[in-house]
Parts: structure tokens; C-alpha cells; sequence
């Protein structure tokens, strides 16, 4: 028999059974739950990422919805268990959902909900920050204080990257990818060129206003490019933020010869997923180019870093952040949570994913929908007018 595996139970009474494979940020979703008869099950075993059978085994016999992360297999095995156990529901807490197998939920009827909208703006801000990181040279700077060794100024102590007037590059200009530009060209004034398979207007008349704005102002324009190929970018641009979903066309987008067309100080920064970038190339780039800069939020085999890569003074690397602001994390639970409600009691699904504000004020109860499922499409499930 499995173990039995550790869990904390809000509402017992509950008509619905909902289980968070984690402990998530916030009250408000657990509250937003109970308030509609669930009775609420949240993993608390000691255990970073749980398996498939510690799943089978949380899910249990009977089960309405579970609210479950991007660490998880979510495949036909959860699937069939989740639909043998009467659930209809599950969302991951994430906006990326390529652990998912949407094909194998479909075939079981489970609608799959995904948290887009609220962590827009927060990983943007970590791609800016592990940008400014990587071109300032702020972890190794920390590390050379923290280490006593700094024994007064010198001319050439951490001399870095000035961002102003260089290029930026974007690959992949959707919500988060042309945020995070924004906040470049804005912030830094630099430059834009972007690739994306759709033309990004709204991006680009925000960088026409602004460089009117500098001109006006006597200051250097700022100017943008779409670029016609990805390598037109990574030939092109300085700093290069990688912003594409992970699919098979995705899939080592960044190689050894994509490495070897960019600038040699230039600065490749990855808060996509980290098979997008072949890891092993990089490091191996890194090590030849030590003028060369990564800042990286994820990576290939996560939790593991390839080898060599922690000794690479060269990159910044973090441990899968990007989303991690309070408001942002307790956001994608309450979404989560409620995808999971909107399933259950059979509302409509919110006609559009991207404008979830109405779900995030605490101070009027969010509308009733399920706010982002991927599936609806393939399910048949009917659309809610906005
Ligand atoms: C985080 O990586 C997410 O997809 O939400």
C-alpha cells in the first residue's frame, strides 16, 4: 500500500473535495473555496516534487478538482486517476502548462486552467533584473564584498555593460516578452528589435511615442526593428531575452551555432522554460567568451544545473522566481483555484484570459467564471460575455 501522504483539510464538511498538491500564497483562494461548499485538502508532506503515485495517492477515491504545479507529470496516468475519482477539474498554478498532456485531459474530460494575466508585469521585471545583473555584474560584485576582497576603488573593479543605447533584443513579443521590452527601451532607452510570428503594434507605437517623446525632449530617440528571422536578433541585439512557449519548434531554439551568430558580449537572458536553451552549449559559450552574459531563471533538467555551469562567473542563475511577487503568486493561486470552482459548479469560462482583473479584486466577489482553461475549445465548454 502507499504511504499516506501529509495533508492539512479547511472545511470538512465541504460538498466538493479540491486538493492543492502545495501549500499556495495567500487566504483568499482557500476562503473563495470554502465560501462555495468545497472542502479544501492541501498537501503538506515535507517533499519539493511530488510523483505521479504521490498524486494517484492524494487524489484518492473521490475528488472534484485539483489545483497542481508545473513540477508535476500531469499525463494519462493523473488523468484517468482524476476522472476514475469523479474530477472534472484541474489547474495548473503557472501559465506555462508543458507539463501538462492537454490531449490526455481531453480524452478524460478534465478541463485544464493555466493562470495567465497576473504575472505578466512580475516576470518581466525579473527578466529586467537579471539583465541589469548580468550587464553590472551585481552577483559576482556581492559575492567579491562578502568575501573581504575589496580593498578599495579601481579603474577596472567590475566594469560592465551600459545598457543606454544599445540594442535589446526580443524573442517571442506576447504579454511577457514585449512588458519586458517596455521596460528596456523605457527604462534604459535602449533600442528595440523583436521576432515574433505576429506583429506586436501595440509594442511598437509604445516605442515610436517614446522615442517622439526623447526627440522632443533633445534627447537620442529610441527606435525599433521587427526583425524578419531569429537570427537577424541574435546577430543584432545586445541583450537577448528569450520570451516563447516550450514546444517541439521551440525546443533548443538556443544552440551552439545560435550562440556562435551572437555578439561576443552580449547577454542572453531565459525566463521561458530551460529547454529552450541547450545548456550544455551555453556553458560550454560561457567558458569561451568570457565576455559573454546569461542571467537564468530556469533550466534544461530543473532542480540540476548542467555541469560546470555554478562555476561560470559569467552567469546569473536563479532559482525559477520569475513569477515570485506576493501579489502576483497569491493571483495565480486564486485563479487556479478558481478555474478549478468555475469546473465544478459548471459556469461558463471567462472570454478573455489576459484580462483577469475582476478575479484579483479581494473586495468584490470575483465574477462567475473560470478564468483561463485552456481546453475550453476541445471540451465544448460555453464561453462567459465579458
Ligand atoms: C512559471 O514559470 C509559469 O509558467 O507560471
Amino acid at each position: 500500500m502507499a504511504k499516506p501522504i501529509a495533508i492539512e483539510v479547511y472545511n470538512p464538511n465541504g460538498k466538493y473535495r479540491v486538493v492543492s498538491t502545495k501549500s499556495m500564497p495567500g487566504t483568499r483562494w482557500i476562503n473563495l473555496l470554502i465560501e462555495q461548499d468545497c472542502r479544501v485538502e492541501i498537501c503538506t508532506q515535507k517533499k519539493t516534487i511530488l510523483s505521479v503515485e504521490d498524486i494517484i495517492a492524494l487524489i484518492g477515491d473521490k475528488c472534484d478538482g485539483v489545483i497542481g504545479q508545473l513540477t508535476e507529470d500531469w499525463g494519462e496516468t493523473l488523468f484517468a486517476a482524476l476522472s476514475r475519482a469523479g474530477g472534472k477539474a484541474f489547474s495548473n498554478m503557472a501559465v506555462g502548462y508543458n507539463n501538462v498532456d492537454v490531449n490526455a485531459a481531453n480524452k478524460h474530460g478534465v478541463a485544464v486552467g493555466n493562470t495567465p494575466g497576473v504575472l505578466t508585469e512580475t516576470t518581466a521585471e525579473l527578466a529586467a533584473s537579471l539583465s541589469v545583473a548580468a550587464a553590472r555584474r551585481i552577483v559576482e560584485a556581492d559575492q567579491f564584498m562578502r568575501a573581504g576582497l575589496y580593498d578599495g576603488w579601481l579603474p577596472h573593479l567590475f566594469v560592465g555593460n551600459l545598457l543606454k543605447g544599445q540594442t535589446v533584443g526580443v524573442i517571442g513579443a506576447g504579454r511577457i516578452g514585449s512588458a519586458y521590452a517596455r521596460m528596456m527601451v523605457e527604462g534604459f532607452k535602449m533600442n528595440l528589435i523583436y521576432y515574433d510570428l505576429y506583429q506586436s503594434t501595440r509594442l511598437e507605437k509604445f516605442v515610436t511615442a517614446y522615442g517622439e517623446f526623447l526627440r522632443a525632449n533633445g534627447e537620442q530617440p529610441v527606435t525599433w526593428k521587427r526583425a524578419a528571422s531569429m537570427d537577424e536578433v541574435l546577430r543584432e541585439a545586445d541583450v537577448i531575452s528569450l520570451h516563447p512557449i516550450l514546444d517541439k519548434t521551440t525546443y533548443h531554439l538556443i544552440n551552439k551555432e545560435s550562440l556562435a551568430t551572437m555578439k561576443k558580449e552580449a547577454i542572453l537572458i531565459n525566463c521561458s522554460r530551460g529547454p529552450v536553451v541547450d545548456e550544455v552549449a551555453l556553458v560550454e559559450h560561457l567558458k569561451q567568451n568570457p565576455m559573454f552574459r546569461a542571467g537564468l531563471d530556469v533550466f534544461e533538467d530543473e532542480p540540476y544545473m548542467k555541469p560546470g555551469l555554478a562555476d561560470m562567473k559569467n552567469a546569473v542563475v536563479v532559482p525559477h522566481i520569475a513569477s515570485a511577487s506576493k501579489w502576483t503568486r497569491e493571483g495565480m493561486a486564486t485563479l487556479a483555484a478558481l478555474n478549478v470552482l468555475g469546473k465544478i459548479k459548471g459556469y461558463p469560462v471567462w472570454g478573455d484570459p489576459n484580462r483577469v482583473e475582476p478575479f484579483l479584486n479581494e473586495n468584490a466577489p470575483p465574477p462567475a467564471a473560470s478564468p483561463s482553461i485552456v481546453n475550453a475549445k476541445a471540451l465544448g465548454l460555453p464561453v462567459s460575455k465579458l
